[in-house]
Protein backbone atom coordinates (compact mmCIF):
# COMPACT_ATOMS: atom_id res chain seq x y z
CA UNK A 1 0.00 0.00 0.00
CA UNK A 2 3.09 2.48 0.85
CA UNK A 3 5.00 1.68 -2.25
CA UNK A 4 1.51 2.42 -4.19
CA UNK A 5 0.57 5.20 -2.45
CA UNK A 6 3.51 7.10 -3.00
CA UNK A 7 3.73 6.37 -7.28
CA UNK A 8 -0.06 6.37 -8.24
CA UNK A 9 -2.95 7.87 -7.11
CA UNK A 10 -4.69 5.33 -5.56
CA UNK A 11 -8.24 4.12 -4.94
CA UNK A 12 -7.81 1.72 -1.90
CA UNK A 13 -11.07 -0.95 -0.50
CA UNK A 14 -9.23 -0.82 2.93
CA UNK A 15 -12.11 -3.06 4.41
CA UNK A 16 -11.36 -6.31 5.80
CA UNK A 17 -13.72 -8.52 3.89
CA UNK A 18 -13.96 -8.52 0.01
CA UNK A 19 -15.24 -5.35 -1.98
CA UNK A 20 -19.23 -6.26 -2.68
CA UNK A 21 -18.89 -6.45 -6.97
CA UNK A 22 -20.89 -3.31 -7.67
CA UNK A 23 -19.11 -1.44 -5.98
CA UNK A 24 -16.08 -2.17 -7.37
CA UNK A 25 -17.57 -2.51 -10.90
CA UNK A 26 -18.19 1.46 -10.04
CA UNK A 27 -14.85 2.21 -9.00
CA UNK A 28 -13.11 0.75 -11.68
CA UNK A 29 -13.72 2.58 -15.01
CA UNK A 30 -11.08 5.23 -15.41
CA UNK A 31 -7.96 2.99 -13.52
CA UNK A 32 -5.08 1.77 -15.14
CA UNK A 33 -3.94 -0.86 -12.74
CA UNK A 34 -5.74 -3.26 -10.01
CA UNK A 35 -4.60 -5.12 -7.30
CA UNK A 36 -7.03 -7.76 -6.90
CA UNK A 37 -7.05 -10.85 -4.40
CA UNK A 38 -8.82 -14.29 -5.25
CA UNK A 39 -12.10 -13.10 -4.02
CA UNK A 40 -12.47 -10.84 -7.24
CA UNK A 41 -13.16 -12.57 -10.65
CA UNK A 42 -11.42 -11.49 -13.03
CA UNK A 43 -13.78 -11.59 -16.67
CA UNK A 44 -15.27 -9.61 -19.48
CA UNK A 45 -17.57 -7.74 -17.04
CA UNK A 46 -14.40 -6.36 -14.76
CA UNK A 47 -12.62 -5.55 -18.01
CA UNK A 48 -15.53 -3.68 -19.92
CA UNK A 49 -16.17 -1.83 -16.75
CA UNK A 50 -12.20 -0.43 -17.15
CA UNK A 51 -11.53 0.10 -20.88
CA UNK A 52 -8.16 2.09 -19.38
CA UNK A 53 -6.82 -1.49 -17.82
CA UNK A 54 -2.95 -2.09 -18.32
CA UNK A 55 -2.74 -4.42 -15.39
CA UNK A 56 -4.28 -6.75 -13.08
CA UNK A 57 -1.97 -7.73 -10.69
CA UNK A 58 -3.54 -10.53 -8.28
CA UNK A 59 -2.36 -10.49 -4.38
CA UNK A 60 -2.21 -15.03 -5.12
CA UNK A 61 0.01 -17.33 -6.58
CA UNK A 62 -3.32 -19.11 -7.97
CA UNK A 63 -5.09 -16.93 -10.39
CA UNK A 64 -8.13 -18.86 -11.58
CA UNK A 65 -10.27 -16.06 -10.31
CA UNK A 66 -8.58 -14.53 -13.78
CA UNK A 67 -9.79 -14.95 -17.19
CA UNK A 68 -6.02 -14.87 -18.58
CA UNK A 69 -7.01 -15.44 -22.23
CA UNK A 70 -9.70 -12.79 -22.04
CA UNK A 71 -7.11 -9.70 -20.48
CA UNK A 72 -4.42 -11.30 -23.34
CA UNK A 73 -7.06 -10.60 -26.02
CA UNK A 74 -7.46 -7.32 -24.58
CA UNK A 75 -3.97 -6.57 -23.65
CA UNK A 76 -3.89 -6.21 -20.21
CA UNK A 77 -1.46 -7.89 -18.40
CA UNK A 78 -2.17 -9.86 -15.63
CA UNK A 79 0.48 -11.34 -12.69
CA UNK A 80 0.79 -12.92 -9.39
CA UNK A 81 2.85 -13.73 -6.68
CA UNK A 82 4.88 -17.17 -7.30
CA UNK A 83 7.62 -18.14 -5.17
CA UNK A 84 7.14 -15.88 -1.98
CA UNK A 85 4.41 -18.10 -0.57
CA UNK A 86 6.23 -21.79 -1.40
CA UNK A 87 7.63 -22.44 2.17
CA UNK A 88 4.21 -20.82 4.04
CA UNK A 89 1.84 -22.88 1.97
CA UNK A 90 4.23 -26.19 2.66
CA UNK A 91 4.49 -25.50 6.72
CA UNK A 92 0.40 -25.02 6.46
CA UNK A 93 -0.26 -28.58 4.66
CA UNK A 94 2.52 -30.05 6.58
CA UNK A 95 0.72 -28.92 9.51
CA UNK A 96 -2.65 -30.54 8.17
CA UNK A 97 -1.11 -33.55 7.88
CA UNK A 98 -0.09 -33.86 11.27
CA UNK A 99 -2.91 -32.17 12.66
CA UNK A 100 -4.87 -34.86 10.66
CA UNK A 101 -2.94 -37.68 11.16
CA UNK A 102 -2.66 -37.21 15.12
CA UNK A 103 -6.29 -36.09 15.68
CA UNK A 104 -4.93 -32.97 17.22
CA UNK A 105 -8.27 -30.84 16.80
CA UNK A 106 -10.48 -33.75 18.17
CA UNK A 107 -8.03 -33.86 21.18
CA UNK A 108 -8.38 -30.67 21.71
CA UNK A 109 -12.44 -30.20 21.28
CA UNK A 110 -12.15 -33.44 23.41
CA UNK A 111 -10.66 -31.75 26.50
CA UNK A 112 -12.21 -28.76 26.17
CA UNK A 113 -15.76 -30.20 26.23
CA UNK A 114 -14.92 -31.29 30.23
CA UNK A 115 -16.08 -34.43 29.49
CA UNK A 116 -14.48 -36.73 32.64
CA UNK A 117 -11.20 -38.64 31.07
CA UNK A 118 -7.99 -40.69 31.84
CA UNK A 119 -5.01 -41.85 29.60
CA UNK A 120 -6.50 -45.47 27.69
CA UNK A 121 -4.71 -47.43 25.50
CA UNK A 122 -7.09 -47.30 22.48
CA UNK A 123 -7.81 -43.82 23.13
CA UNK A 124 -7.59 -41.46 20.07
CA UNK A 125 -5.45 -43.77 18.04
CA UNK A 126 -4.15 -41.69 14.66
CA UNK A 127 -1.56 -42.97 12.19
CA UNK A 128 1.87 -42.90 11.94
CA UNK A 129 3.63 -40.60 9.74
CA UNK A 130 7.21 -41.01 10.11
CA UNK A 131 8.01 -44.08 7.67
CA UNK A 132 5.19 -43.89 5.74
CA UNK A 133 4.17 -43.22 2.13
CA UNK A 134 3.31 -39.77 0.89
CA UNK A 135 1.97 -39.24 -2.50
CA UNK A 136 1.97 -35.72 -4.16
CA UNK A 137 -0.62 -34.63 -7.02
CA UNK A 138 1.02 -31.70 -8.60
CA UNK A 139 5.28 -31.89 -8.21
CA UNK A 140 5.46 -28.33 -8.52
CA UNK A 141 7.33 -25.80 -6.20
CA UNK A 142 4.89 -25.94 -3.19
CA UNK A 143 4.36 -30.06 -3.68
CA UNK A 144 8.27 -30.34 -3.94
CA UNK A 145 8.70 -28.09 -0.80
CA UNK A 146 6.01 -30.39 0.89
CA UNK A 147 7.88 -33.40 -0.19
CA UNK A 148 11.49 -31.47 1.15
CA UNK A 149 9.78 -31.72 4.58
CA UNK A 150 8.87 -35.53 4.77
CA UNK A 151 12.78 -36.64 3.95
CA UNK A 152 13.03 -35.62 7.59
CA UNK A 153 10.31 -37.98 8.65
CA UNK A 154 11.80 -40.54 6.81
CA UNK A 155 8.54 -40.77 4.18
CA UNK A 156 8.90 -42.58 0.48
CA UNK A 157 7.80 -39.84 -2.06
CA UNK A 158 5.87 -40.45 -5.05
CA UNK A 159 4.06 -38.34 -7.15
CA UNK A 160 1.95 -37.25 -9.91
CA UNK A 161 1.92 -34.45 -12.32
CA UNK A 162 1.22 -33.85 -16.07
CA UNK A 163 4.92 -32.53 -15.99
CA UNK A 164 7.84 -34.14 -14.86
CA UNK A 165 10.47 -31.61 -13.18
CA UNK A 166 14.22 -32.46 -14.07
CA UNK A 167 15.46 -35.77 -13.19
CA UNK A 168 18.12 -33.54 -10.30
CA UNK A 169 14.82 -32.74 -8.58
CA UNK A 170 13.54 -36.58 -8.25
CA UNK A 171 16.89 -37.42 -7.04
CA UNK A 172 17.52 -34.77 -4.78
CA UNK A 173 13.93 -35.51 -2.98
CA UNK A 174 14.05 -39.27 -3.92
CA UNK A 175 10.77 -38.65 -5.64
CA UNK A 176 9.18 -41.68 -7.75
CA UNK A 177 6.90 -40.87 -10.31
CA UNK A 178 3.63 -42.78 -10.22
CA UNK A 179 0.66 -42.81 -12.60
CA UNK A 180 -2.26 -41.24 -10.74
CA UNK A 181 -4.75 -44.85 -9.90
CA UNK A 182 -1.46 -46.29 -8.58
CA UNK A 183 -0.34 -43.08 -6.61
CA UNK A 184 -4.13 -43.39 -4.87
CA UNK A 185 -3.26 -47.03 -4.30
CA UNK A 186 -0.15 -46.82 -2.88
CA UNK A 187 0.34 -43.73 -0.84
CA UNK A 188 -0.51 -43.03 3.32
CA UNK A 189 -0.44 -39.52 2.55
CA UNK A 190 -1.96 -37.28 -0.53
CA UNK A 191 -1.33 -33.25 -0.40
CA UNK A 192 -2.98 -31.83 -3.76
CA UNK A 193 -0.70 -29.12 -5.18
CA UNK A 194 -2.34 -28.63 -8.83
CA UNK A 195 -3.81 -25.23 -10.00
CA UNK A 196 -7.30 -25.41 -10.74
CA UNK A 197 -8.19 -26.04 -14.34
CA UNK A 198 -11.59 -27.49 -15.95
CA UNK A 199 -9.03 -30.69 -15.93
CA UNK A 200 -8.47 -30.92 -12.32
CA UNK A 201 -11.88 -29.43 -11.05
CA UNK A 202 -13.19 -32.90 -9.38
CA UNK A 203 -9.84 -34.35 -9.79
CA UNK A 204 -10.81 -36.34 -6.52
CA UNK A 205 -14.32 -38.18 -6.10
CA UNK A 206 -16.15 -41.10 -5.06
CA UNK A 207 -14.31 -42.90 -7.20
CA UNK A 208 -10.81 -42.04 -5.88
CA UNK A 209 -11.70 -42.55 -2.62
CA UNK A 210 -12.32 -45.54 -2.90
CA UNK A 211 -9.21 -46.37 -4.63
CA UNK A 212 -7.07 -44.83 -1.62
CA UNK A 213 -6.15 -46.62 1.47
CA UNK A 214 -8.79 -46.70 4.55
CA UNK A 215 -5.76 -45.87 6.90
CA UNK A 216 -4.79 -42.73 4.43
CA UNK A 217 -4.89 -39.23 4.85
CA UNK A 218 -5.62 -36.21 2.01
CA UNK A 219 -4.62 -32.81 2.73
CA UNK A 220 -5.35 -30.23 -0.18
CA UNK A 221 -4.20 -26.67 0.14
CA UNK A 222 -4.50 -25.71 -3.59
CA UNK A 223 -8.26 -24.71 -4.54
CA UNK A 224 -11.39 -26.25 -3.09
CA UNK A 225 -13.38 -27.54 -6.27
CA UNK A 226 -10.43 -29.65 -6.87
CA UNK A 227 -12.28 -31.88 -4.51
CA UNK A 228 -15.98 -32.92 -4.64
CA UNK A 229 -16.59 -32.15 -1.31
CA UNK A 230 -20.22 -34.03 -0.62
CA UNK A 231 -18.38 -37.32 -1.83
CA UNK A 232 -15.04 -36.54 0.55
CA UNK A 233 -17.78 -35.99 3.82
CA UNK A 234 -18.85 -39.08 2.75
CA UNK A 235 -15.85 -41.12 2.32
CA UNK A 236 -14.57 -39.86 5.65
CA UNK A 237 -18.10 -40.96 7.13
CA UNK A 238 -18.09 -44.33 5.73
CA UNK A 239 -14.13 -44.88 6.70
CA UNK A 240 -13.18 -45.45 2.89
CA UNK A 241 -10.24 -42.82 4.15
CA UNK A 242 -9.09 -42.53 7.09
CA UNK A 243 -9.04 -37.96 7.72
CA UNK A 244 -8.91 -35.28 5.93
CA UNK A 245 -7.02 -31.64 6.09
CA UNK A 246 -8.69 -29.27 4.19
CA UNK A 247 -7.67 -25.43 3.65
CA UNK A 248 -9.98 -24.44 0.70
CA UNK A 249 -13.27 -25.19 -0.25
CA UNK A 250 -15.48 -25.85 -3.21
CA UNK A 251 -18.19 -23.01 -2.76
CA UNK A 252 -15.66 -21.03 -0.46
CA UNK A 253 -16.46 -19.04 1.73
CA UNK A 254 -18.93 -21.71 2.64
CA UNK A 255 -18.18 -25.38 3.87
CA UNK A 256 -20.11 -29.10 3.22
CA UNK A 257 -22.38 -29.10 6.33
CA UNK A 258 -21.20 -32.82 6.21
CA UNK A 259 -17.69 -31.95 6.77
CA UNK A 260 -18.44 -29.49 9.55
CA UNK A 261 -19.98 -32.23 11.10
CA UNK A 262 -16.86 -34.88 10.36
CA UNK A 263 -14.67 -35.49 13.51
CA UNK A 264 -12.02 -36.22 11.03
CA UNK A 265 -11.81 -33.58 8.71
CA UNK A 266 -9.45 -30.82 10.11
CA UNK A 267 -10.43 -28.07 8.61
CA UNK A 268 -8.80 -24.16 8.44
CA UNK A 269 -10.27 -20.95 7.00
CA UNK A 270 -8.07 -20.72 3.91
CA UNK A 271 -4.61 -20.32 5.85
CA UNK A 272 -2.18 -21.61 3.63
CA UNK A 273 -0.20 -17.80 2.88
CA UNK A 274 -1.42 -16.28 6.54
CA UNK A 275 1.40 -15.31 8.28
CA UNK A 276 2.96 -11.50 8.57
CA UNK A 277 6.10 -11.90 6.20
CA UNK A 278 4.50 -13.90 3.85
CA UNK A 279 1.17 -11.53 3.24
CA UNK A 280 4.02 -8.46 3.40
CA UNK A 281 6.01 -10.16 0.42
CA UNK A 282 3.15 -10.89 -1.58
CA UNK A 283 1.63 -7.12 -1.48
CA UNK A 284 5.39 -6.28 -1.97
CA UNK A 285 5.28 -8.23 -5.07
CA UNK A 286 1.49 -7.27 -6.09
CA UNK A 287 3.03 -3.65 -5.87
CA UNK A 288 6.34 -4.19 -7.75
CA UNK A 289 4.26 -5.71 -10.90
CA UNK A 290 1.64 -2.91 -10.67
CA UNK A 291 4.15 -0.30 -10.45
CA UNK A 292 5.93 -1.91 -13.47
CA UNK A 293 3.52 -1.99 -15.57
CA UNK A 294 2.24 1.65 -14.86
CA UNK A 295 5.79 2.95 -15.61
CA UNK A 296 6.34 0.31 -18.84
CA UNK A 297 8.27 -1.91 -17.48
CA UNK A 298 7.97 -5.59 -17.67
CA UNK A 299 6.31 -6.76 -14.39
CA UNK A 300 8.67 -9.26 -12.91
CA UNK A 301 6.04 -12.34 -12.30
CA UNK A 302 3.89 -11.74 -15.50
CA UNK A 303 1.23 -14.78 -16.44
CA UNK A 304 0.83 -13.45 -19.62
CA UNK A 305 3.80 -12.33 -21.92
CA UNK A 306 2.05 -11.68 -24.91
CA UNK A 307 0.40 -8.66 -23.58
CA UNK A 308 3.57 -7.07 -22.65
CA UNK A 309 4.84 -7.93 -26.10
CA UNK A 310 1.67 -6.56 -27.98
CA UNK A 311 2.40 -3.34 -25.89
CA UNK A 312 5.72 -2.88 -25.68
CA UNK A 313 6.39 -4.22 -29.36
CA UNK A 314 9.06 -6.03 -27.87
CA UNK A 315 9.47 -9.96 -28.18
CA UNK A 316 10.96 -10.39 -24.60
C1 LIG B 1 -2.83 -18.15 -3.31
O1 LIG B 1 -1.87 -17.39 -3.28
O2 LIG B 1 -3.23 -18.64 -4.36
C2 LIG B 1 -3.49 -18.50 -2.02
O3 LIG B 1 -4.62 -19.25 -2.18
C3 LIG B 1 -3.72 -17.28 -1.17
O4 LIG B 1 -2.47 -16.96 -0.69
Amino acid sequence: MEAIGARCDADVWADEWAIPRDELLRRLPGKRGAVTLLTERVDAEFLDAAPDLVIVANYAVGFDNIDVEECTRRGVMASNTPEVLTETTADTAWALLMAAARRVPEGDRFLRSRIPWIWGPQMMLGQDVHDRTLGVVGFGRIGQSVARRAMGFGMRIVYYDLYRPPEEIERELGAQYLEFDELLAQADFISIHVALTPETRHLFGPEQFRAMRPTSVLVNTSRGPVIDEAALAAALRDGEIFAAGLDVFEKEPEVHPDLLDAPNAVIIAHLGSATVDTRNAMGTLAAENLIAALEGRRPPTLLNPEAWESRSGSTG
